[in-house]
Protein backbone atom coordinates (compact mmCIF):
# COMPACT_ATOMS: atom_id res chain seq x y z
CA UNK A 1 0.00 0.00 0.00
CA UNK A 2 2.96 2.50 0.97
CA UNK A 3 4.93 0.51 -1.28
CA UNK A 4 7.75 2.79 -3.62
CA UNK A 5 7.33 1.85 -6.97
CA UNK A 6 9.34 1.75 -9.97
CA UNK A 7 8.36 2.39 -13.62
CA UNK A 8 10.54 1.34 -16.36
CA UNK A 9 8.14 1.15 -19.38
CA UNK A 10 9.20 4.12 -20.85
CA UNK A 11 13.21 3.12 -22.05
CA UNK A 12 11.79 0.52 -24.30
CA UNK A 13 11.81 3.47 -26.68
CA UNK A 14 15.42 3.19 -26.49
CA UNK A 15 16.34 -0.41 -25.71
CA UNK A 16 14.01 -3.48 -26.06
CA UNK A 17 12.12 -5.40 -23.13
CA UNK A 18 14.03 -8.04 -24.22
CA UNK A 19 17.39 -6.95 -22.98
CA UNK A 20 16.28 -5.84 -19.67
CA UNK A 21 14.36 -9.56 -19.24
CA UNK A 22 17.60 -11.35 -21.03
CA UNK A 23 19.68 -9.39 -17.62
CA UNK A 24 17.12 -11.10 -15.31
CA UNK A 25 19.18 -14.12 -14.67
CA UNK A 26 22.52 -11.95 -14.00
CA UNK A 27 20.54 -9.40 -11.62
CA UNK A 28 19.75 -13.09 -9.99
CA UNK A 29 23.36 -14.14 -9.88
CA UNK A 30 24.13 -10.81 -8.61
CA UNK A 31 21.84 -10.39 -5.85
CA UNK A 32 22.30 -14.22 -4.76
CA UNK A 33 25.97 -13.59 -4.75
CA UNK A 34 25.12 -10.76 -1.89
CA UNK A 35 22.91 -13.45 -0.31
CA UNK A 36 25.58 -15.90 -0.35
CA UNK A 37 28.36 -13.60 0.70
CA UNK A 38 30.18 -14.93 -2.61
CA UNK A 39 31.20 -11.99 -4.46
CA UNK A 40 34.19 -9.43 -4.31
CA UNK A 41 34.08 -7.43 -1.34
CA UNK A 42 31.98 -9.86 0.75
CA UNK A 43 34.07 -8.81 4.09
CA UNK A 44 31.58 -5.31 3.58
CA UNK A 45 27.84 -6.99 3.41
CA UNK A 46 26.93 -6.04 6.69
CA UNK A 47 24.37 -3.49 5.58
CA UNK A 48 22.15 -6.37 3.81
CA UNK A 49 20.48 -7.54 6.72
CA UNK A 50 20.85 -4.67 8.88
CA UNK A 51 17.14 -3.23 8.98
CA UNK A 52 16.02 -6.74 9.65
CA UNK A 53 18.78 -7.12 12.75
CA UNK A 54 17.96 -3.84 13.87
CA UNK A 55 17.00 -4.32 17.92
CA UNK A 56 14.88 -2.23 19.72
CA UNK A 57 17.53 -2.00 22.53
CA UNK A 58 20.32 -0.37 19.64
CA UNK A 59 17.33 2.28 18.46
CA UNK A 60 16.94 3.04 22.38
CA UNK A 61 20.62 3.08 23.01
CA UNK A 62 20.51 5.56 19.95
CA UNK A 63 17.38 7.66 21.09
CA UNK A 64 19.34 8.25 24.74
CA UNK A 65 21.99 9.63 23.21
CA UNK A 66 19.85 12.15 20.83
CA UNK A 67 17.56 12.76 24.01
CA UNK A 68 20.50 14.23 25.79
CA UNK A 69 21.70 16.50 23.45
CA UNK A 70 18.36 17.44 22.43
CA UNK A 71 18.08 18.45 25.97
CA UNK A 72 21.51 20.28 26.31
CA UNK A 73 21.82 21.53 22.88
CA UNK A 74 20.46 24.37 20.93
CA UNK A 75 22.88 23.34 18.19
CA UNK A 76 24.65 20.05 17.07
CA UNK A 77 27.43 20.21 15.15
CA UNK A 78 27.59 16.54 13.04
CA UNK A 79 31.29 16.21 11.60
CA UNK A 80 31.95 13.69 8.98
CA UNK A 81 32.34 13.52 5.15
CA UNK A 82 31.21 11.27 2.31
CA UNK A 83 29.23 8.64 3.80
CA UNK A 84 29.30 9.68 7.07
CA UNK A 85 27.69 12.63 6.42
CA UNK A 86 25.14 12.16 3.45
CA UNK A 87 22.88 9.93 5.02
CA UNK A 88 21.87 11.72 7.81
CA UNK A 89 22.38 15.30 5.56
CA UNK A 90 19.50 13.42 3.03
CA UNK A 91 17.25 12.17 5.29
CA UNK A 92 17.21 15.30 7.87
CA UNK A 93 16.32 17.65 4.17
CA UNK A 94 13.71 15.36 3.10
CA UNK A 95 11.96 15.12 6.49
CA UNK A 96 12.27 18.34 8.30
CA UNK A 97 10.49 21.90 7.14
CA UNK A 98 12.24 23.65 4.82
CA UNK A 99 12.05 27.09 7.35
CA UNK A 100 12.94 24.96 10.17
CA UNK A 101 15.80 26.34 11.33
CA UNK A 102 14.83 29.88 10.51
CA UNK A 103 11.87 29.44 12.40
CA UNK A 104 14.39 28.57 15.69
CA UNK A 105 13.01 24.72 15.90
CA UNK A 106 15.86 23.13 18.11
CA UNK A 107 18.18 21.68 18.03
CA UNK A 108 19.49 22.97 14.87
CA UNK A 109 21.94 20.94 13.19
CA UNK A 110 24.86 22.12 11.63
CA UNK A 111 26.99 20.08 9.07
CA UNK A 112 31.11 20.47 9.76
CA UNK A 113 34.68 18.56 7.97
CA UNK A 114 32.83 17.90 5.14
CA UNK A 115 34.99 20.41 3.47
CA UNK A 116 38.54 22.08 4.27
CA UNK A 117 36.70 25.95 4.05
CA UNK A 118 38.61 28.17 5.93
CA UNK A 119 35.84 30.69 5.95
CA UNK A 120 33.46 28.51 6.53
CA UNK A 121 34.62 26.74 9.26
CA UNK A 122 35.54 30.78 10.94
CA UNK A 123 31.61 31.65 10.31
CA UNK A 124 30.44 28.77 12.14
CA UNK A 125 32.73 29.11 15.05
CA UNK A 126 31.09 32.24 15.08
CA UNK A 127 27.59 31.15 14.80
CA UNK A 128 28.29 29.00 17.95
CA UNK A 129 29.99 31.29 19.91
CA UNK A 130 27.70 32.36 23.03
CA UNK A 131 25.11 29.35 21.98
CA UNK A 132 24.88 26.08 23.33
CA UNK A 133 26.31 23.02 21.47
CA UNK A 134 27.26 19.59 21.27
CA UNK A 135 29.29 17.32 18.53
CA UNK A 136 29.06 13.93 16.84
CA UNK A 137 32.00 13.74 15.56
CA UNK A 138 31.92 10.47 13.14
CA UNK A 139 34.45 8.92 10.97
CA UNK A 140 34.65 4.94 10.06
CA UNK A 141 38.67 4.67 9.65
CA UNK A 142 39.11 7.89 12.59
CA UNK A 143 41.78 9.41 10.44
CA UNK A 144 40.29 11.23 7.78
CA UNK A 145 41.70 14.81 7.60
CA UNK A 146 38.73 16.63 7.16
CA UNK A 147 36.83 15.27 9.98
CA UNK A 148 39.70 15.26 12.09
CA UNK A 149 40.80 19.20 11.23
CA UNK A 150 37.23 20.53 12.11
CA UNK A 151 36.70 18.03 15.35
CA UNK A 152 40.19 19.63 16.58
CA UNK A 153 38.85 23.12 16.45
CA UNK A 154 35.42 22.79 17.36
CA UNK A 155 36.83 21.19 20.52
CA UNK A 156 38.69 23.26 21.93
CA UNK A 157 35.93 25.74 21.46
CA UNK A 158 33.50 23.40 23.31
CA UNK A 159 35.84 22.75 26.00
CA UNK A 160 36.84 26.72 26.30
CA UNK A 161 33.18 27.18 26.25
CA UNK A 162 31.55 24.97 29.07
CA UNK A 163 34.52 23.35 29.94
CA UNK A 164 36.35 19.79 29.66
CA UNK A 165 33.76 17.76 31.55
CA UNK A 166 30.58 19.68 30.11
CA UNK A 167 32.40 18.92 26.95
CA UNK A 168 32.89 15.47 26.97
CA UNK A 169 29.16 14.96 28.41
CA UNK A 170 28.15 16.71 24.79
CA UNK A 171 30.63 15.13 22.44
CA UNK A 172 29.78 11.75 21.01
CA UNK A 173 32.02 9.77 18.96
CA UNK A 174 30.96 7.35 15.83
CA UNK A 175 33.89 5.20 14.93
CA UNK A 176 35.27 1.64 13.96
CA UNK A 177 35.30 -0.67 17.12
CA UNK A 178 38.97 -1.02 18.09
CA UNK A 179 41.21 1.00 15.39
CA UNK A 180 41.65 4.67 14.63
CA UNK A 181 43.00 7.66 15.94
CA UNK A 182 39.18 9.01 16.95
CA UNK A 183 38.90 5.58 18.73
CA UNK A 184 41.88 6.36 20.71
CA UNK A 185 40.94 9.94 21.49
CA UNK A 186 37.33 9.15 22.52
CA UNK A 187 38.74 6.49 25.21
CA UNK A 188 41.17 8.90 26.38
CA UNK A 189 38.91 11.66 26.82
CA UNK A 190 35.58 9.12 27.84
CA UNK A 191 33.26 9.83 24.95
CA UNK A 192 30.41 8.10 24.36
CA UNK A 193 30.80 5.99 21.73
CA UNK A 194 28.97 4.41 18.83
CA UNK A 195 30.17 1.64 16.56
CA UNK A 196 30.46 1.72 12.75
CA UNK A 197 30.41 -2.17 11.84
CA UNK A 198 33.54 -3.24 10.59
CA UNK A 199 31.16 -4.66 7.48
CA UNK A 200 29.58 -1.69 6.65
CA UNK A 201 31.06 0.33 4.39
CA UNK A 202 30.87 4.53 4.80
CA UNK A 203 28.68 4.59 1.52
CA UNK A 204 26.01 2.12 3.63
CA UNK A 205 25.90 2.82 6.73
CA UNK A 206 23.15 5.37 7.31
CA UNK A 207 21.24 2.60 8.90
CA UNK A 208 23.44 2.95 11.56
CA UNK A 209 24.22 5.20 14.27
CA UNK A 210 26.67 7.08 11.76
CA UNK A 211 22.88 7.98 10.35
CA UNK A 212 20.29 7.60 12.93
CA UNK A 213 21.97 9.31 15.44
CA UNK A 214 22.03 12.70 13.72
CA UNK A 215 18.77 11.91 12.35
CA UNK A 216 17.08 11.15 15.83
CA UNK A 217 19.02 14.24 17.63
CA UNK A 218 16.44 15.71 14.24
CA UNK A 219 13.40 14.86 16.10
CA UNK A 220 12.86 12.41 13.32
CA UNK A 221 11.20 8.72 13.75
CA UNK A 222 14.26 6.64 13.25
CA UNK A 223 12.05 3.21 14.14
CA UNK A 224 9.98 4.00 11.05
CA UNK A 225 13.12 4.46 9.19
CA UNK A 226 14.59 1.31 9.74
CA UNK A 227 10.91 -0.11 9.51
CA UNK A 228 10.50 0.88 5.60
CA UNK A 229 13.86 -0.05 5.14
CA UNK A 230 13.14 -3.32 6.47
CA UNK A 231 10.06 -4.20 4.22
CA UNK A 232 12.20 -2.88 1.20
CA UNK A 233 14.71 -5.89 2.39
CA UNK A 234 12.12 -8.77 2.46
CA UNK A 235 10.89 -7.64 -1.53
CA UNK A 236 14.26 -7.26 -2.66
CA UNK A 237 15.51 -10.24 -1.60
CA UNK A 238 16.42 -13.17 -4.29
CA UNK A 239 13.59 -15.26 -3.06
CA UNK A 240 11.40 -12.75 -5.08
CA UNK A 241 10.98 -13.12 -8.08
CA UNK A 242 12.65 -10.83 -11.04
CA UNK A 243 9.42 -9.33 -12.69
CA UNK A 244 8.59 -8.51 -8.96
CA UNK A 245 11.90 -7.04 -7.53
CA UNK A 246 12.52 -3.33 -8.24
CA UNK A 247 16.15 -3.61 -7.09
CA UNK A 248 16.99 -6.20 -9.99
CA UNK A 249 15.28 -4.38 -12.46
CA UNK A 250 16.68 -0.97 -11.20
CA UNK A 251 20.14 -2.60 -11.94
CA UNK A 252 19.48 -4.72 -14.86
CA UNK A 253 18.00 -1.65 -16.73
CA UNK A 254 20.46 0.86 -15.33
CA UNK A 255 23.05 -1.79 -17.13
CA UNK A 256 21.72 -2.25 -19.93
CA UNK A 257 21.17 1.61 -21.07
CA UNK A 258 25.00 1.71 -20.15
CA UNK A 259 25.30 -0.67 -22.80
CA UNK A 260 23.55 0.99 -25.33
CA UNK A 261 25.73 3.87 -24.71
CA UNK A 262 23.93 5.80 -22.06
CA UNK A 263 26.98 6.37 -19.80
CA UNK A 264 25.29 9.08 -17.66
CA UNK A 265 22.19 8.74 -15.24
CA UNK A 266 20.64 12.18 -14.19
CA UNK A 267 18.72 11.91 -10.78
CA UNK A 268 15.91 14.34 -10.96
CA UNK A 269 13.53 15.23 -8.09
CA UNK A 270 10.27 17.62 -8.31
CA UNK A 271 10.68 18.05 -4.82
CA UNK A 272 13.19 20.20 -3.56
CA UNK A 273 13.64 18.46 -0.35
CA UNK A 274 15.22 15.44 -2.02
CA UNK A 275 18.32 17.23 -3.12
CA UNK A 276 20.83 15.83 -0.67
CA UNK A 277 19.28 12.33 -1.19
CA UNK A 278 20.38 12.66 -4.67
CA UNK A 279 23.91 13.86 -3.33
CA UNK A 280 23.59 10.65 -1.25
CA UNK A 281 22.88 8.64 -4.41
CA UNK A 282 25.98 10.14 -6.10
CA UNK A 283 28.42 8.83 -3.67
CA UNK A 284 27.00 5.61 -3.23
CA UNK A 285 26.85 4.92 -7.08
CA UNK A 286 29.95 6.80 -8.08
CA UNK A 287 32.44 5.16 -5.52
CA UNK A 288 30.58 1.71 -6.16
CA UNK A 289 30.74 1.67 -9.98
CA UNK A 290 33.45 3.83 -11.30
CA UNK A 291 36.64 2.01 -11.05
CA UNK A 292 38.40 -0.35 -13.79
CA UNK A 293 37.51 2.86 -16.38
CA UNK A 294 33.75 1.69 -16.29
CA UNK A 295 30.47 3.10 -14.58
CA UNK A 296 27.42 5.23 -15.62
CA UNK A 297 28.51 8.68 -14.55
CA UNK A 298 26.06 9.79 -11.60
CA UNK A 299 24.85 13.51 -12.19
CA UNK A 300 21.77 15.06 -10.29
CA UNK A 301 19.19 17.76 -11.06
CA UNK A 302 16.64 19.50 -9.01
CA UNK A 303 13.58 20.25 -11.49
CA UNK A 304 11.82 22.50 -12.04
CA UNK A 305 14.07 24.60 -10.84
CA UNK A 306 17.36 23.13 -13.07
CA UNK A 307 14.81 22.95 -16.00
CA UNK A 308 15.48 26.59 -16.51
CA UNK A 309 19.55 25.60 -16.47
CA UNK A 310 20.43 22.27 -17.22
CA UNK A 311 17.07 21.37 -19.29
CA UNK A 312 18.51 22.51 -22.22
CA UNK A 313 21.25 20.36 -22.23
CA UNK A 314 19.29 17.66 -21.50
CA UNK A 315 16.81 18.41 -24.17
CA UNK A 316 19.28 18.91 -26.75
CA UNK A 317 22.75 18.13 -25.68
CA UNK A 318 24.76 14.45 -26.44
CA UNK A 319 22.33 12.01 -25.97
CA UNK A 320 24.82 9.53 -23.62
CA UNK A 321 22.00 10.06 -20.60
CA UNK A 322 18.94 8.68 -19.41
CA UNK A 323 17.06 10.01 -16.19
CA UNK A 324 15.49 8.46 -13.39
CA UNK A 325 13.27 10.40 -11.52
CA UNK A 326 11.87 10.67 -8.07
CA UNK A 327 8.50 11.60 -8.15
CA UNK A 328 6.34 11.87 -4.55
CA UNK A 329 2.55 11.21 -5.03
CA UNK A 330 1.01 12.95 -1.88
CA UNK A 331 3.06 16.21 -0.63
CA UNK A 332 2.61 16.38 3.05
CA UNK A 333 0.58 20.00 2.73
CA UNK A 334 -2.34 21.19 0.62
CA UNK A 335 -1.72 24.56 -1.35
CA UNK A 336 -4.43 25.72 -3.90
CA UNK A 337 -4.11 28.50 -6.59
CA UNK A 338 -6.05 31.16 -5.01
CA UNK A 339 -8.48 33.62 -7.57
CA UNK A 340 -7.29 36.71 -8.29
CA UNK A 341 -10.22 39.12 -9.49
CA UNK A 342 -7.89 41.04 -11.69
CA UNK A 343 -5.64 38.08 -13.55
CA UNK A 344 -2.82 40.38 -14.45
CA UNK A 345 -0.72 37.76 -14.53
CA UNK A 346 -3.18 35.36 -16.57
CA UNK A 347 -2.75 31.99 -13.49
CA UNK A 348 -6.57 32.31 -13.44
CA UNK A 349 -6.90 29.31 -15.54
CA UNK A 350 -5.07 27.45 -12.27
CA UNK A 351 -7.34 29.08 -9.74
CA UNK A 352 -8.36 26.27 -7.16
CA UNK A 353 -5.71 23.61 -8.41
CA UNK A 354 -3.09 22.28 -5.95
CA UNK A 355 0.42 23.60 -6.27
CA UNK A 356 1.27 19.97 -6.61
CA UNK A 357 -1.49 19.54 -9.73
CA UNK A 358 1.02 22.06 -11.59
CA UNK A 359 4.32 20.20 -10.56
CA UNK A 360 2.65 16.90 -11.52
CA UNK A 361 1.54 18.60 -14.90
CA UNK A 362 5.40 19.80 -15.02
CA UNK A 363 6.53 16.39 -14.41
CA UNK A 364 4.72 15.09 -17.11
CA UNK A 365 5.47 17.82 -19.52
CA UNK A 366 8.74 17.35 -18.90
CA UNK A 367 8.88 13.80 -19.35
CA UNK A 368 7.27 13.68 -22.71
CA UNK A 369 9.41 16.07 -23.92
CA UNK A 370 12.79 14.11 -22.75
CA UNK A 371 11.53 11.00 -24.44
CA UNK A 372 10.66 13.53 -27.40
CA UNK A 373 14.44 14.70 -27.12
CA UNK A 374 15.62 10.99 -26.61
CA UNK A 375 16.06 10.56 -22.71
CA UNK A 376 14.95 7.37 -21.52
CA UNK A 377 13.18 7.88 -18.29
CA UNK A 378 13.23 5.62 -15.45
CA UNK A 379 10.55 6.87 -12.59
CA UNK A 380 10.52 5.83 -8.58
CA UNK A 381 7.00 6.93 -7.05
CA UNK A 382 7.14 7.57 -3.15
CA UNK A 383 3.77 7.53 -1.96
CA UNK A 384 5.06 10.08 0.76
CA UNK A 385 7.93 11.79 2.01
CA UNK A 386 7.40 10.03 5.72
CA UNK A 387 10.03 8.01 7.38
CA UNK A 388 8.87 4.67 6.36
CA UNK A 389 8.99 5.79 2.51
CA UNK A 390 12.41 6.91 2.68
CA UNK A 391 13.72 3.94 4.76
CA UNK A 392 12.28 2.18 1.47
CA UNK A 393 13.83 4.19 -0.86
CA UNK A 394 17.54 4.31 0.82
CA UNK A 395 17.79 0.56 0.97
CA UNK A 396 16.34 -0.20 -2.03
CA UNK A 397 19.37 2.14 -4.04
CA UNK A 398 21.78 0.10 -1.84
CA UNK A 399 20.23 -3.44 -2.58
CA UNK A 400 20.22 -2.13 -6.30
CA UNK A 401 23.96 -0.89 -6.02
CA UNK A 402 25.22 -4.18 -4.93
CA UNK A 403 23.36 -5.66 -8.04
CA UNK A 404 24.26 -3.10 -10.21
CA UNK A 405 28.07 -3.40 -9.53
CA UNK A 406 28.33 -7.31 -9.87
CA UNK A 407 26.36 -6.88 -13.07
CA UNK A 408 28.65 -4.37 -14.50
CA UNK A 409 31.49 -6.80 -13.01
CA UNK A 410 33.29 -4.43 -10.26
CA UNK A 411 33.94 -4.60 -6.68
CA UNK A 412 31.22 -2.36 -5.51
CA UNK A 413 32.21 -2.54 -1.82
CA UNK A 414 36.24 -0.89 -2.61
CA UNK A 415 37.04 2.45 -3.28
CA UNK A 416 41.27 2.59 -4.31
CA UNK A 417 40.50 5.60 -6.12
CA UNK A 418 39.80 7.71 -3.56
CA UNK A 419 43.32 7.56 -2.00
CA UNK A 420 45.40 9.29 -4.62
CA UNK A 421 44.09 12.55 -4.01
CA UNK A 422 45.19 12.05 -0.65
CA UNK A 423 48.49 10.80 -0.98
CA UNK A 424 49.57 13.76 -2.82
CA UNK A 425 47.47 16.15 0.01
CA UNK A 426 49.80 14.20 2.58
CA UNK A 427 53.03 14.69 0.28
CA UNK A 428 52.90 18.47 -0.27
CA UNK A 429 51.62 18.57 3.53
CA UNK A 430 54.73 17.10 4.68
CA UNK A 431 52.72 14.64 6.96
CA UNK A 432 55.42 12.21 8.40
CA UNK A 433 55.53 8.81 6.62
CA UNK A 434 54.84 11.23 2.99
CA UNK A 435 57.76 13.23 3.11
CA UNK A 436 59.78 10.95 0.18
CA UNK A 437 57.25 11.19 -2.08
CA UNK A 438 58.42 12.83 -5.30
CA UNK A 439 55.13 14.59 -7.11
O1 LIG B 1 32.14 5.36 1.49
C1 LIG B 1 33.25 5.56 1.97
O2 LIG B 1 33.92 4.65 2.45
C2 LIG B 1 33.88 6.95 2.05
O3 LIG B 1 33.22 7.90 1.32
C3 LIG B 1 33.89 7.41 3.49
O4 LIG B 1 32.59 7.41 3.98
C4 LIG B 1 34.49 8.78 3.66
O5 LIG B 1 35.72 8.87 3.01
C5 LIG B 1 34.67 9.10 5.13
O6 LIG B 1 35.49 8.15 5.73
P1 LIG B 1 35.58 8.00 7.31
O7 LIG B 1 34.23 7.70 7.82
O8 LIG B 1 36.57 6.90 7.51
O9 LIG B 1 36.10 9.32 7.83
Amino acid sequence: MNQIKLEIDKVFDFVSKHSVTALAGDAKKANLMLEKGNGNGNKFLGWLNLPSSTSDKALSEILDSANLLRTKCEVVVVIGIGGSYLGAKAVIDAISGSFDSLEGKRPLIVFAGHNIGEDYLVELSRFLTGRQFGIVNISKSGTTTEPALAFRILKKQLEEAVGKDEAKNRTIAITDATRGALRTLAGKEGYKTFVIPDNVGGRFSVLTPVGLLPIAIAGIDIAKLVAGAADMEKITGAGTPFEDNIAEIYAATRNVLYRSGKKTEILANFNPKLHFIAEWWKQLYGESEGKEQKGIFNAAVDFTTDLHSMGQWIQEGERTVFETVISVAEPEHRLEVPTDPENLDGLNYLAGKRVDFVNKMAEKGTQLAHLEGGVPNLRIELPKLDEYCLGQLLYFFERACGISGYILGVNPFNQPGVEAYKKNMFALLKKPGYENITL
